[in-house]
C-alpha cells in the first residue's frame, strides 16, 4: 500500500510517501520558520495561507521524487488535529478532496501520534508496548502504549510544553524563534554548574510536568546576574551559563520522570519524541540511563523529531490497517484532541 501523507497542523508543511512494503519512498518538508520568526512566534492567519500556498506543489514534488502520478497512491492520510485550527483545514481539506477524486479512503491521523510512531521509520524499531516521552512545542506527554491505539496518559504538564519553555528561555536571552536548537547550541559553551535551577516537581509523586516556575527562575536569575556584568564579553557567558543551567534542568526532570514511570509500568523500551527529542545532551542523558537501569531507548532521527508528513504517512497505514476508515465527505478538524480518544 503507498500512502500519500499530510502535515499542516502549525508551521511546517511536510508531504511524504510511504510504502508498506518498502518504506518511506518520498519526502519533502518546507518549514514557515523565516515568515513567524519576525514576530518571534507563530502567527496562525499567516501560517495558515502559507500552508495554502505551498500545499500542492509540495505534493507535485512529493510525487516527482517518488516517480508516482496520484492515481498510482492507495490512499491518503492526514494530520486532523491537534494544531491550529486554520493550518489542520488546509491539510484536511486538501487531503479529503485528493482522497475524493481518486475515490480512494482519507485516514485522519492525530499529529501526537504520528510523533509516537516517528520511530517506526528507523531501520531499529520499537516493538509494542513500550513507554513514551512526546516533548514538542505544544505537549509535554509521559504515555503507557500498550499497543496502536492503546495509550494512557501518565504524565502531562500543568502549565508550559517543554518546547515552549526552551522558546521562551531563548527569547529572553535574545536568540531567533523557534529557540530550542539555539538554547542546545549555546549550552554547549556554559557552564551548568553556574546556578542552581529548580528541577520542578521532582519532590512530589507522581509523572506530571511544570516549566513555569524554572522560566521564572530563569528570567529573574539573568535579570540579576546581567547587572553585574562588566563587558561584552561576560555577558556572553551569562547567556551560555543560563541556557546550560536551563536545559541540565529540564533534561533532569524529563529523564529522572522518566526513570520513575519506567519503574512504574515495567517496561523495558522508551520512546522519545517530538520536537525538544532531537536534543543531543537528553538523548545523551537518556542513552546512559537506559544502559545503567536496562532499558532501550529509541529516537527517530533527527529530521523526523520535529513536524514532518512521513510521521503521519507511517502513522495513517497503520491507522489504516488497524481500524480500516469511515467512509464520508465530511472535512474536519480537531484543535484539541486527547490521545486518549484514540481506539
Ligand atoms: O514537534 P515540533 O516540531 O512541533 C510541535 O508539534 O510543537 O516541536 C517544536 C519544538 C520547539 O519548541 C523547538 O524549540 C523544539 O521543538 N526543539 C528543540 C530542539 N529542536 C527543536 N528543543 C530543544 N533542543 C533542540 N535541539
Ligand atoms: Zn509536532
Amino acid at each position: 500500500m503507498k500512502i500519500l501523507g499530510i502535515e499542516s497542523s502549525c508551521d511546517e508543511t511536510g508531504i511524504a510517501i510511504y510504502d508498506t512494503e518498502v518504506g518511506l519512498i518520498a519526502d519533502q518538508l518546507y518549514s514557515q520558520i523565516e515568515l513567524h520568526a519576525q514576530y518571534g512566534g507563530v502567527v496562525p492567519e499567516l501560517a495558515s495561507r502559507d500552508h495554502v500556498r505551498k500545499i500542492v506543489p509540495l505534493i507535485q514534488q512529493t510525487c516527482d521524487e517518488a516517480g508516482l502520478k496520484l492515481n498510482d497512491l492507495d490512499a491518503v492520510a492526514y494530520t486532523a488535529g491537534p494544531g491550529l485550527v486554520g493550518a489542520l483545514l488546509v491539510g484536511a481539506c486538501v487531503g479529503k478532496s485528493i482522497a475524493w477524486a481518486l475515490d480512494k479512503p482519507a485516514v485522519e491521523v492525530h499529529h501526537m501520534e504520528g510523533h509516537l510512531l516517528a520511530p517506526l521509520l528507523e531501520t531499529e524499531k520499537p516493538e509494542f508496548p513500550f513507554l513514551c516521552l512526546l516533548v514538542s512545542g505544544g505537549h509535554t506527554l509521559l504515555v503507557d502504549v500498550q499497543a496502536l491505539g492503546q495509550y494512557e496518559i501518565l504524565g502531562d504538564t500543568l502549565d508550559d510544553a517543554a518546547g515552549e519553555a526552551f522558546d521562551k528561555t531563548a527569547k529572553l536571552l535574545g536568540l531567533p524563534y523557534p529557540g530550542g536548537r539555539y538554547i542546545a547550541e549555546l549550552a554547549e559553551q556554559g557552564d551548568d554548574q553556574r546556578f542552581k535551577f529548580p528541577r520542578p516537581m521532582m519532590n512530589r509523586p507522581g509523572l506530571q510536568f511544570s516549566f513555569s516556575g524554572l522560566k521564572t527562575h530563569t528570567r529573574v536569575t539573568w535579570e540579576q546576574a546581567k547587572g553585574q556584568c562588566n563587558s561584552n564579553v561576560e555577558i556572553q557567558q551569562l547567556k551560555a551559563d543560563i541556557a546550560a543551567c536551563f536545559q541540565l534542568a529540564v533534561i533532569d526532570t524529563l529523564s529522572k520522570k522518566c526513570l520513575r514511570a519506567i519503574k512504574q509500568t515495567g517496561h523495558q523500551s522508551l520512546v522519545i519524541s517530538g520536537g525538544v527529542s532531537a536534543n543531543a545532551a537528553l538523548r545523551d542523558t537518556l542513552t546512559k540511563m537506559g544502559h545503567k537501569h536496562r532499558f532501550k531507548p529509541f529516537f527517530p532521527s533527527l529530521k523526523y523529531c520535529t513536524d514532518n508528513g512521513a510521521m503521519i504517512a507511517v502513522a495513517g497505514a497503520l491507522r489504516f490497517k488497524h481500524k480500516g476508515i469511515e467512509q464520508n465527505n465530511l472535512i474536519k478538524a480537531y484543535p484539541r484532541w486527547s490521545l486518549e480518544q484514540l481506539l
